[in-house]
């Protein structure tokens, strides 16, 4: 098998995202190692994940830090652990500029909507809103503007009756731990 991507995920909370990209790296035939989570938030429930499953972890709060000097801290825990690729799983802050030019075509990231639709904050009260008849995620690589690079892959649920923001977050996560392993996997392919 060719050598697999050196990949670090970035974290900011409960990392079931992080858990499926790692549970998926046992595959032999996966295309990346987890060589890193890193989280902005030290109590991150996703960092005590990753210790049990034996993945390095780089901690550090981002407050009272400018953007650009804490981002640079994450990508040198990241090129310390040789990774190659970055996937975002919940990471809940802005990347600076310079962090995204970095690692432009290895960055990718996980969204709770169908992209274009609902970029930003609670994509499922605004589906709701909305009325949208579907909900789903987004795996896309990411670019200097928020939740709009290229789609790499998306699934998509039915929106219920009676549904919540979190009946149908439940249902769409579900969704997004099976997603991100298969989206990645054509991304690192579709690469070579
Ligand atoms: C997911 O819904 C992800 O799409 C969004 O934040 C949530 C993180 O969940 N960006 P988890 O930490 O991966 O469990």
């Amino acid at each position: 098998m060719a050598e697999r991507r050196k990949l670090g995920i970035l974290i900011s909370g409960r990392g079931s995202n992080m858990a499926a990209l790692i549970d998926a790296a046992s595959a032999p035939d996966c295309p990346w190692q987890v060589v890193l989570v890193a989280s902005n938030d030290p109590d991150a429930a996703g960092l005590a994940r990753a210790k049990v499953a034996g993945v390095p972890t780089f901690a550090l709060s981002h407050r009272g830090m400018q953007r650009e000097v804490f981002d640079g801290h994450l990508t040198e825990a990241l090129r310390a652990h040789g990774a190659e690729w970055v996937a975002l799983a919940g990471y809940m802050r802005l990347l600076s500029p310079g962090f995204v030019a970095d690692w432009a075509g290895r960055l990718v990231n996980i969204h709770p909507s169908l992209l274009p639709r609902h970029k930003g904050l609670d994509t499922h009260a605004r589906a709701l809103a909305a009325g949208d008849a579907e909900a789903g995620a987004s795996v896309h690589f990411v670019t200097d503007v928020l939740d709009d690079g290229p789609v790499i892959a998306q699934a998509r649920v039915p929106v219920r009756p009676g549904d919540t923001a979190e009946t149908l977050a439940a249902r769409v996560l579900v969704e997004e731990n099976r997603l991100y392993p298969q989206a990645l996997r054509k991304a690192m392919r579709d690469a070579e």
